[in-house]
């Protein structure tokens, strides 16, 4: 059984028992939902794999409360001291050399000798991590490949009957996962383009070279976040049989199925709404879901980013869940 509760004290306590047990709590952060285990706990991070249908090969995130709890894990640097300092916490996630004396569970760095590491800024989730006063490995609380989780509604939606509990939260604020920057190369590496712009990033530490192949980012299979329905994007109008995501001044008019990612063209609005619609648009009688052209300015690389991967996926029959 899957007990969905709001976020209040008593709940975060209990959310805590539960990690410290070994069990599973999906939580919100200001990104997405995550799935949680307690990171030096080997069998409790199995699970995640596990309940997720994740590949064994693809590591997770640990999240801790701030940047002195991750140096106790990873071998620390200028740049994650720079990067940590201006960015945490928020959506910023770094990929370090693990230490050997990490604690860390195998399991959750899938073997790598490298440890991804976040703090999360939610209120929600600093509150867990302390209270559970241990790491959390947290991928986003979603079936594997699937579009990942906005609300506690769609982790329900995903992986109701598979976890513990799930922490209500309401609605993430940014909406798309962490930018992931690898520190372990030099030059340093965008793995994953996310919710805090690579602009901002570079201003700290300069030019980010791109992911390259496919062992170092392991997770970034092409596709990915997908909905049931097939994806077409750059689409200025809908087809007949298709649902439209539109984009500011760009919407449906004919009073067909369509949602607007943000009428005002304000791409953090967008980031912030863009799996919710998804989510969304996938439960509407249609054959295929249209996008919008958005720029790929700031945040706009994320969002096109999931998008491709949406757009990439082979479609597939029904099953929110995704079994
Ligand atoms: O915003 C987020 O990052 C959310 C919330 C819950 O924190 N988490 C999340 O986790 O998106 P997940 O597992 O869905 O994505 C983690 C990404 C994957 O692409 C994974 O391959 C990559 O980070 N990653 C993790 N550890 C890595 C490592 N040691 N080396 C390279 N990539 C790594
Ligand atoms: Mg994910």
């Amino acid at each position: 059984m899957t007990r969905v509760v709001a976020a209040e004290p008593f709940a975060l306590r209990e959310a805590a028992r539960i990690l410290r047990a070994g069990g599973l709590v999906a939580f919100p952060t200001e990104t997405v939902y995550g799935l949680g285990a307690v990171a030096t706990d080997n069998a409790a991070v199995r699970r995640i794999f596990e309940v997720k249908g994740r590949p064994a090969r693809n590591p997770l995130i640990v999240h801790v409360p701030d940047a002195e709890a991750a140096r106790s894990m990873v071998v620390w640097s200028e740049q994650a001291a720079a990067l940590t300092q201006a960015f945490w916490p928020g959506p910023l996630t770094l990929v370090l050399a693990q230490l050997a004396d990490s604690g860390i569970a195998r399991a959750a760095s899938a073997g790598l000798h490298t440890l991804a590491v976040r703090a999360p800024a939610a209120p929600i989730a600093q509150a867990l991590l302390r209270a559970a006063a241990l790491p959390i490995a947290a991928p986003s609380a979603n079936r594997s490949g699937r579009v990942s989780p906005t609300t506690a509604a769609h982790v329900a939606a995903g992986l109701a009957g598979r976890i513990e509990l799930v922490l209500d939260g309401g609605a993430c604020t940014v909406g798309l996962e962490s930018t992931v920057v690898d520190l372990s190369a030099e030059p340093p590496r965008l793995l994953r383009p996310g919710g805090l712009t690579r602009a901002r990033i570079e201003a700290v530490i300069g030019p980010l070279a791109a992911a390259g192949d496919a062992i170092r980012a392991p997770g970034q299979l092409a596709s990915h976040y997908a909905p049931a329905r097939p994806v077409r994007l750059n689409a200025t109008a809908p087809r007949p049989d298709e649902a439209f995501l539109g984009f500011g001044a760009l919407q449906r008019m004919d009073g067909g199925v369509g949602l607007n990612l943000s009428r005002s063209g304000s791409l953090t609005e967008a980031a912030r709404n863009l799996f919710a619609m998804l989510h969304a648009l996938d439960r509407e009688p249609a054959q295929a879901i249209a996008v919008a052209p958005i720029s790929n300015e700031g945040l706009g690389e994320a969002i096109n980013d999931r998008l491709r991967r949406a757009a990439a996926a082979a479609p597939r029959d029904g099953g929110r869940s995704g079994d």
